[in-house]
């Protein structure tokens, strides 16, 4: 299981040193989550902001966008130096033309589905796509619980994926924790973001092994 610290639970004074500190701890990419206050309750940062952190590290940057339009602010995210960019089937932009804008940049485009939209939202578009992020909360804060009836979707997608993009990378994100991270594996979730459970962490190095090492076992 590849581990995605959410900058969300960092000290936001210092984001630049709390990157490179999610370096050394052994993060796979960096979960940037942007909010805009009218697609999720919830205000964060935007493209400005990852900007000035971008040379921390040289760890791939996942940028979460949690905005109404992500068409509109592809150009400017992916000249702050995102690698991934996902936005929400759920948003008001074209979602082909919005994935075609991403590539066109050069940067890796995913979709993400919220708890109530069903895995058939992501399905048409799955070999256009390097990540689909399977919401495991509602999305706009950390410190949520996983919600686990959200494992049929992903098992759902990653068996699709076998044969429209074996490639494809599945993406959980939401309450997250040593409880939780075996059930995501066992689905199929390639990746786990986790914002509490790394960062709140007295040892985030520590963290992130035992979420790996978990993410090995049954769940
Ligand atoms: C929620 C965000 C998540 C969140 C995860 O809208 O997308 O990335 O920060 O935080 P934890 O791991 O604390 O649930
Ligand atoms: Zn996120």
């Amino acid at each position: 299981m590849l581990i995605a610290p959410s900058l969300l639970s960092c000290d936001f004074s210092k984001m630049g040193e709390e990157i490179k500190r999610m370096e050394l701890a052994g993060a796979d990419f960096m979960h940037l989550d942007v909010m805009d206050g009218h697609f999720v309750p919830n205000i964060t940062f935007g493209a400005p902001v990852i900007k000035t952190v971008r040379p921390y590290t040289a760890v791939p940057f996942d940028v979460h966008l949690m905005i109404s339009e992500p068409l509109k602010y592809i150009d400017d995210f992916a000249d702050a130096g995102a690698d991934i960019i996902t936005f929400h089937t759920e948003s008001d932009s074209d979602i082909k033309q919005t994935i075609d804008k991403i590539r066109s940049r050069g940067v890796k485009p995913g979709l993400v589905i919220k708890p109530a939209t069903p895995a058939d939202a992501v399905l048409p578009y799955l070999k256009d796509i390097y990540m689909v992020l399977v919401m495991t909360v509602e999305p706009g804060f950390g410190g949520q619980s996983f919600m686990e009836d959200m494992m049929p979707k992903v098992k759902e997608i990653r068996r699709a994926s076998q044969t429209l993009n074996p490639n494809l990378l599945i993406e959980v994100d939401g309450g997250i924790s040593n409880d939780t991270v075996a059930k995501a594996a066992a689905a199929g979730a390639d990746v786990a973001v986790a914002g509490t459970a790394v960062f709140k962490a007295e040892n985030s190095k520590a963290a992130i092994e035992k979420l790996k090492a978990l993410a090995q076992t049954n769940g």
